[in-house]
């Protein structure tokens, strides 16, 4: 410009000035409209529906595939607009002044609410659901205070490095028995590879199945008798159903910062799965190692340990015949990445975690994509690992015990496929 005013009179640069800045704003303006024009959306790939779902259902289409933490308000899902109810009221930027307004009890909320909904129009089991979603709290009608206190074999170690929680129901007496007998053995426990073990506590879940729940057997007599025997029932005051599962996650959890706070892992999976503890075992003591390598380096004692078969980009079950299906008038959107079926294993520092977290996190009736939501919100993701088998072995191969050499979990085995598989791989094959 200086050259310009120097070759050229000053009113000609004056002159020019404007048309030049003009010029330039133009070019801007043309270009914005361009990008603007040009932009689109990330594209999100589904790879996987939730179970139960065919690949090619029209009821897929309907629903805006927004990220699972954007809430829209105006969607009239219900789960979604009691999530937001409570992000407002627990978020001091949303909620803006409102010191001096206490908080709405949760179930005036909720029946603010399920108000505006039909309750009716949703099917039985997600309106009994949503009538109890408010409460979280229900007494322990059979109890471990002493299983983490315990050191039955004299080994003096106190505090398991895994504690099995197995969610079971009061009728599924053989399943108990044939996880006791094999991979759910409660005491010190070898690792895999001639490694250190350590100590396996095993507890089993239970809510009510009896008269008053539905038309079930008076079993209370036999599982009391169970209990003496072995003392690792833990059993809550709520209708075991398949819809109130994740009541048994956040009851463990209250349960493990009372009586098992030491634990160093937890194991959560379901009554019908085959475990390779002492491989788990090795894993998850690598797993350890390396986190106290880490932590040399840094002041962080929490290890964020969750892992599982993760399934991720999941889009709700909209297939009314089936048990997982959540219709659009209760959620909306995707969900997070979740651990999905059979198992799942964590640290005990992140049981914490999840306990706190998930006292802003609505109760969402299937587990798994609950603990999912409180991930989610703890900024965390599952790890994936590819030896949590939800989906089994192909036919030919589960007879096969090399088959197994990397499996860690597997969906599903009855009592009697337990024992076998158990008996088979006490043996495996050096060849393998
Ligand atoms: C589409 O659905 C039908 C039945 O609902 C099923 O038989 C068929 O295999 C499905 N096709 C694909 C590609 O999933
Ligand atoms: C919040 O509201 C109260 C009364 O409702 C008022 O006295 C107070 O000054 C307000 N605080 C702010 C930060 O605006
Ligand atoms: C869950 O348990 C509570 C307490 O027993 C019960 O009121 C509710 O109906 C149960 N929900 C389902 C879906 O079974
Ligand atoms: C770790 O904490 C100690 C004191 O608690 C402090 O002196 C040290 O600088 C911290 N190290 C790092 C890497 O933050």
């Amino acid at each position: 410009m200086g050259k310009c005013c120097k070759c050229n009179s000053r009113l000609l640069c004056m002159c020019l000035l404007p048309f030049m800045m003009t010029g330039h704003l133009l070019i801007y303006i043309m270009v914005s409209i361009f990008v603007t024009m040009s932009y689109a959306p990330p594209k999100i790939t589904i790879h996987y529906i939730a179970p139960g779902i065919s690949a090619n259902s029209s009821a897929l289409a309907s629903h805006p595939l927004g990220p699972f933490w954007n809430l829209q308000l105006e969607d009239r899902a219900m789960w979604n607009q009691l999530q937001h109810a409570w992000d407002r009221e627990n978020n001091p930027i949303l909620r803006g002044n409102t010191t001096g307004i206490s908080r709405k009890p949760r179930a005036q909320l909720l029946t603010e609410i399920a108000r505006t909904h039909d309750l009716n129009s949703f099917p039985e089991h997600m309106g009994a659901f949503i009538r109890s979603m408010h409460c979280r709290e229900y007494p322990l009608l059979i109890n471990q205070p002493e299983m983490c206190r315990r050191s039955s074999d004299g080994s003096g170690v106190d505090s398991p490095v895994l504690l099995m929680a197995i969610k079971s129901q009061v009728g599924n007496f053989e399943n108990r028995q044939a996880i006791r007998e094999t991979w759910g053995h409660s005491g010190m426990v070898e690792g895999n590879s001639n490694k250190k073990g350590g100590l396996v506590r095993t507890v089993f879940l239970l809510g009510r199945q009896d008269s008053s729940t539905g038309p079930h057997p008076d079993l209370k007599n036999l599982l009391e008798l169970e209990n003496q025997k072995y003392g690792d029932i833990l059993q809550w005051d709520f209708r075991d159903s398949f819809f109130n599962l994740t009541l048994k996650d956040l009851l463990l959890w209250q349960w493990l910062q009372l009586y098992c706070p030491t634990a160093t892992f937890v194991f959560k999976g379901d009554d019908d799965v085959f475990v390779r503890t002492d491989v788990l075992l090795d894993y998850l003591l690598t797993k350890k190692k390396e986190h106290i390598l880490w932590k040399g380096n840094t002041n962080k004692t929490d290890m964020d340990l969750f892992v599982g078969d993760v399934i991720s980009n999941a889009m709700p079950n909209r297939e009314p015949s089936t048990k997982y299906y959540i219709p659009e008038s209760f959620y909306k959107g995707m969900y997070p990445p979740y651990a999905g079926g059979g198992g799942v294993v964590y640290s005990g520092s992140l049981a914490f975690r999840l306990k706190e977290v998930s006292e802003l996190v609505r109760l969402f009736p299937i587990d798994d994509v609950y603990l999912g939501m409180c991930l989610q919100r703890l900024g965390l993701s599952p790890s994936h690992h590819p030896g949590f088998l939800t989906f089994d072995l192909p036919v030919t191969d589960r007879g096969n015990p090399c088959a197994y050499k990397s499996v860690l979990l597997v969906h599903r085995r009855s009592p009697k496929e337990m024992l076998t598989l158990w008996k088979q791989l006490q043996s495996m094959p050096d060849q393998c």
